[in-house]
């Protein structure tokens, strides 16, 4: 295990750097096709392309599951240059793919590798072992699963681990040039990456027990399938795995709703900010949806109180089909409200300042967001430099 790698994307570059060390090793160097499902987040293909790999990308089944016909004919046209597979396991689509073993046993029969991508650990600890279901090798997102702060801009930590086999290839001393035939290639500047916050992970694990994580693991697929289950008649479930259950996310699908109603899952994710929340994932991995992944840090009466606001919201966007009002006067389109909105002198809405401010019943611990609705495309695409210019410090 290597703790360089400072994000989950940097442990999948390590991860795929050793993979090729690899095959080079073996005088394999035409290996350089790596397999990539639809489903999978967009740091595999960009880690795949840096390492200096071709993607070749596997279609998505209907049931979210890697499409098996697809699968087995890619790693077939591809066999003598399989340089390995890249799994989410669960995906990003919210499922187990239960046939995980045997998709790995075929990418080995060709000569490939397994990477898995561990970003979702947390719906495996105590439950699963990567490296026994097939991996080679496997970053973890220990600010996704063991508690590092996420989001804000990090620092993240995504060490990689791999199976014996691979270890000649881990990163390098970051102290040490690499080795000639390339591999020993340090993947941070320091050797034990972000290394002033590890022991916030530390802490956590020796104070959850191994006992404690398993726990949590139960309780963040227990909470995803709850909200599943719950908001399924509002906002349908895209994907589901054996027996009807989801992982440890589920995919909100919103386009049927959009097609008849015009309401956005953007509208949704902004709307939500008035009832004090932060969007769920929105337009990923499936675009006109929202991914929930309610984890295991939140308790009942929160992940209630989601729900509550997911159903508020639906009979919103029933007001927009039933024509109260217009989606572009609606209050979906037009949120979220600032308190500036919502205490101005000229409210003109098509409905109440209260509907606006207070959507929820619960009127404590209102969380009145600083900007309204802004035109999220334009500002991507603009660079604007709100810095005051040098003269606003003259005296
Ligand atoms: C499935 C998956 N893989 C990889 C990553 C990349 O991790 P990082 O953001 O730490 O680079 C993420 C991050 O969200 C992810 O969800």
């Amino acid at each position: 295990m290597s703790l360089q790698p400072n994000a989950g994307s940097q442990g999948e570059l390590a991860g795929l750097l050793a993979i090729r060390g690899y095959h080079y090793s073996r005088g394999e160097e035409q290996r350089n096709v790596c397999l990539i499902p639809a489903s999978a987040h967009g740091t595999n293909a960009a880690s795949a392309v840096l390492a200096g790999m071709k993607v070749v990308v596997v279609a998505t089944a209907a049931d979210g599951t890697i499409d098996h016909e697809d699968l087995y004919a890619k790693i077939e046209a591809n066999k003598d240059a399989l340089s390995a597979i890249m799994i989410t396991y669960p995906s990003t689509h919210g499922v187990y793919d239960a046939d995980v073993t045997e998709i790995c046993e075929a990418v080995h029969a060709a000569g490939g590798q397994v990477y898995v991508d561990g970003a979702n650990l947390n719906a495996l600890v105590g439950l699963a072992q990567p490296g026994k279901f097939g991996g080679d090798v496997s970053h973890l997102n220990l600010h996704k699963t063991f508690c590092i702060p996420h989001g804000g801009g990090g620092p993240g930590v995504g060490p990689v681990a791999a199976k014996a086999h691979l270890a000649p290839f881990m990163p390098g001393d970051a102290n040490k040039a690499a080795h000639q035939d390339g591999h020993g290639v340090a993947i941070s500047a320091s050797n034990f990456g972000s290394a002033g916050v590890l022991p916030i992970s530390w802490a956590y694990v020796k104070l959850m027990g191994g006992e404690g994580l398993t726990e949590a693991t139960k309780a963040a697929l227990l909470a995803a399938n709850y909200v599943a289950v719950r908001l399924n008649e509002y906002f349908p479930v895209l994907y589901t795995g054996e027996g009807g259950l989801v992982a440890h996310e589920c995919i909100l699908d919103l386009r049927e709703l959009t097609a008849k109603t015009g309401v956005t899952a953007e509208d949704v994710a902004k709307r939500l900010i008035d009832f004090g929340f932060h969007a769920p994932t929105l337009a990923f991995p499936v675009a006109g949806t929202l991914m929930v992944e309610p984890t295991e840090s939140e308790d009942l009466a929160e992940i209630d109180r989601f729900i509550e606001a997911m159903i508020t919201i639906r009979k919103e966007i029933d007001q927009v089909a039933n024509g109260d009002f217009t989606v572009a006067d609606s209050p979906l389109r037009r949120a979220p409200h600032t308190a500036a909105a919502v205490v101005s002198s000229d409210w003109d809405r098509a409905y109440p300042r209260e509907q606006a401010a207070f959507p929820a019943h619960h009127k404590q611990d209102k969380y009145f967001p600083p900007v309204g609705r802004i035109d999220g495309a334009a500002g991507d695409r603009n660079l604007i430099c709100s810095c005051p210019p040098l003269s606003e410090f003259e005296d």
